[in-house]
């Protein structure tokens, strides 16, 4: 795992930005898996910016997002799809019938979670696959567990992080009990994994992802296993590992400035 400083969110961004900016330079019609949250947000700015800028092409790219909340359609505005669009697609010349998001209005699971593998699958697999971690250590919304789930499945959320995604609702209520999420299989499968973290509250978790013991009740630690996985974090969440393995952080030269 290689882990890389970043001085604060902008940075941090920018420096992931420039690994999937790589990506899709040297291979024009790469497979995306990307991810929502707050996380990721300052990343698709950033791509944006370069693709107005004339350096970046998404024309040929095909992208599949990690996960999606059951009941909400692409017109709700707290859906998946929905945040995909209006912090990315739609300002980039991606063709929407490339994207692919888990249709979060299909009743039947065991189809949609079928249907969803199979898209991963004639894409022919992930090239990099964009994540950030939640509070518990989740990855999409593989929420720890007794197993490692391994495909596209439809998980019942944590209260954890029904509460850490209440912000984003009118009220508790509002908020959806399940998901449908790529497993640790398919997240696994992709060539590359970039993974980004910010602030404070991240530390003690990406510290664990890092250095603790594999296990389901971290989904997130199983990444050690994974030949090519990058970490992207801001001092703030970089603090723990800091200070119990600070050999771990790579601090590129640019760092003298961001
Ligand atoms: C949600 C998403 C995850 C994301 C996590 C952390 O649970 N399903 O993919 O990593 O939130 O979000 P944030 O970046 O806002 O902390």
């Amino acid at each position: 795992m290689k882990i890389i400083y970043a001085k604060d969110y902008d940075s941090m961004s920018r420096k992931a930005a420039n690994i999937i900016s790589a990506q899709v330079i040297l291979k024009p019609n790469s497979v995306l898996g990307l991810a929502t949250g707050s996380s990721p947000i300052g990343i698709y700015k950033q791509l944006i910016e370069w693709y107005e800028k004339g350096d970046l092409d998404f024309s040929a790219c095909h992208t599949v997002n990690l996960d999606e909340y059951v009941g909400l359609d692409k017109t709700n505005d707290q859906s998946y799809a929905y945040f995909m669009y209006h912090n990315f697609f739609k300002d980039i010349n991606i063709n929407m019938e490339n994207t692919n998001v888990p249709n979060g209005t299909n009743t039947d699971a065991a189809g949609e979670c079928a249907r969803y593998n199979k898209v991963i699958q004639d894409l022919g697999g992930i090239d990099i696959q964009l994540l950030g971690i939640g509070h518990n250590g989740h990855i999409g919304f593989n929420e720890p567990g007794i197993a490692f789930e391994k495909e596209t499945h439809c998980v019942e959320l944590t209260q954890k992080t029904i509460d850490a995604n209440t912000r984003f609702f009118n009220s508790k209520e509002e908020v959806p009990t399940h998901a449908y999420t790529m497993g640790i299989k398919n997240i696994m499968n992709a060539k590359k994994i970039l993974l980004v973290a910010c602030g404070a509250e991240k530390a003690e978790i990406l510290y664990r992802m890092v250095t603790g013991k594999i296990e389901p009740s971290v989904p997130a630690s199983i990444l050690q296993l994974h030949n090519d996985v990058t970490i992207v974090a801001d001092e703030a969440a970089l603090t723990v590992i800091n200070e119990k393995a600070p050999y771990l952080i790579e601090r590129l030269p640019s760092c003298n400035k961001k």
